[in-house]
């Protein structure tokens, strides 16, 4: 988490950047993932072959009236096709089975292509768009996109994944 999260590539299109993260609070962030006592998910993504996790999926925001946030960073590369469309879709799927979620949403920057990419082979739709929502750190702004995905219109999408979900 610390070498992640201190590297603009790998976070340059999450929602929430920091200024900094020190060790400290990359052991704070891993043991409040570990312990799920919130109403947050963290998932690391494990691919076969590889002791380290190359990423991590989140659900945050579960249990609430309102649709919990999917989230996820796929930092490091691996040989395995589409490790972020697999990851976000058993991710998905867990939110629908496990924790009861009735509706998933994203918010994508717009020129996030693969983010939207993934998002829209799993049967999300493009909900909203703020525009002129994101500052960026050269202090132009960007338009911010709102995803959501019911359990019916995810199940129609992954047919091909069935096999890893069920
Ligand atoms: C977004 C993210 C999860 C995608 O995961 P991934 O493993 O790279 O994606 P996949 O391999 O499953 O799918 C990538 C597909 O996106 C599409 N894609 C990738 N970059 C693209 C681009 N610049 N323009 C258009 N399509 C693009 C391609 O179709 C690609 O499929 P292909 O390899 O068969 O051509 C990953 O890149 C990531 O973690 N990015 C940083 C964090 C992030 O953006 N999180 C989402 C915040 S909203």
């Amino acid at each position: 988490m610390h070498r992640w999260f201190n590297e603009p590539r790998a976070t340059r299109w999450l929602m929430e950047r920091r200024d900094s993260f020190s060790y400290k609070d990359a052991d704070d962030w891993t043991r409040r993932a570990v312990e799920g006592a919130d109403e947050d998910r963290k998932f690391a993504i494990l691919v076969r072959g590889r002791e380290q996790p190359v990423g991590f999926t989140a659900l945050y925001g579960l249990f609430r009236q309102t649709a919990p946030e999917l989230g996820i960073l796929v930092a490091d590369r691996s040989s395995v096709a589409h490790v972020g469309r697999i990851a976000e879709a058993m991710t998905i799927a867990a939110a629908f089975r496990d924790f009861g979620a009735h509706k998933l949403y994203g918010r994508i920057p717009s020129r996030n292509r693969a983010a939207k990419w993934v998002v829209e082979s799993l049967g999300w739709r493009r909900e909203a768009i703020m525009r002129g929502h994101l500052l960026q750190d050269d202090s132009t702004t960007e338009d911010l996109e709102l995803w959501g995905v019911s359990p019916e219109e995810f199940h129609a999408a992954t047919a091909d994944l069935r096999a890893i979900l069920d």
